[in-house]
């Protein structure tokens, strides 16, 4: 399987890390790639790097996205061949000075951003009544086993996920695949304040090249790296003996 090309594909979350990278990458493949997140500077200088990418700023955590992310787009686009929805963010839980308000902050954009950006963009994937279209939601492998401060990153996650699972049912007859992609420890803005460890470490470059060797083939789960996705395989079978003995030395 190659890489998409001549295709329409709109990227959420594509000002930093994984989404600037498949950004780049998709454009140069020659792909029409749509471009969104707050930092308006950061896409424009993304699109005078490539005429293949058009900034489309927004914030998704804000609830009235969608009517203008609607307009937005449409004055791009008449279609969509793909949607990679990608924009998160991440924040930990003191349990002993919890901010409780983070747990909103964080699913209003991992999880409802994602909802707002399918609410803009699917009707430009309907338009296509052929060819291969395709949701792409970046989960991560965090919701697959418990991780400690991770309340509402992990919860924010698994919700997405079983989300897209569920969408992914009710598109089957229209031809409309749905993709989690669940990476593990990837260097990028998100993570660099992090402060505890990350086993098996993943640049940028090899999470964005493992995403689009699979893209075409539109699977149901795109798991990486597999020394992680193994561990975490065997940990969800056995929850008592990962809860006891392993997250809690994933601490800082
Ligand atoms: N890095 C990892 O280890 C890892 C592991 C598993 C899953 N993931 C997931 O991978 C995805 C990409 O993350 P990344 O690691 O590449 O981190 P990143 O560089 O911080 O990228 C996050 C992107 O989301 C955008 N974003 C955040 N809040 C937004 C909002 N309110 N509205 C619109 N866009 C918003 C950011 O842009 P602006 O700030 O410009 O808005 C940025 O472009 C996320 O969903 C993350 O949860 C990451």
């Amino acid at each position: 399987m190659t890489t998409p090309t001549g295709e329409k594909i709109w990227i959420t979350g594509a000002s930093s890390g994984m989404g600037r990278e498949l950004a780049l990458r998709l454009a140069e493949a020659g792909n029409e790639v749509l471009v969104t997140a707050r930092n308006r500077e950061a896409l424009e200088s993304m699109a005078a790097m490539h005429s293949g990418i058009t900034p489309v700023p927004a914030d998704l955590s804000d609830p009235d996205c969608v009517v203008f992310l609607q307009e937005s787009l449409k004055q791009h686009t008449q279609v969509l061949d793909r949607m990679i929805l990608n924009a998160g963010t991440c924040e930990y839980l003191e349990i002993d000075d919890p901010d409780w308000q983070m747990m909103e902050r964080v699913m209003s954009v991992n999880y409802f951003g994602a909802i707002r950006s399918l609410a803009a963009g699917l009707p430009l994937l309907k338009q296509h009544s052929t060819g291969a279209r395709h949701i792409v939601a970046v989960g991560s492998q965090a919701s697959r086993v418990v991780f400690p401060r991770a309340e509402a990153y992990g919860a924010s996650k698994a919700a997405l996920t079983y989300f897209m699972e569920s969408l992914a049912v009710d598109l089957a007859d229209q031809n409309i695949r749905v993709s989690v992609v669940q990476p593990g420890f990837v260097e990028t803005p998100l993570t660099e304040s992090n402060d505890f460890p990350m086993p098996f470490l993943m640049s940028v470059d090899q999470a964005a090249e493992h995403i689009l060797k699979r893209l075409m083939a539109r699977p149901t789960h795109i798991r990486f790296p597999w020394s992680l996705s193994s561990v975490l395989a065997i940990g969800s079978t056995l929850p008592w003996l990962w809860r006891n003995w392993v997250a809690p030395k994933l601490t800082r």
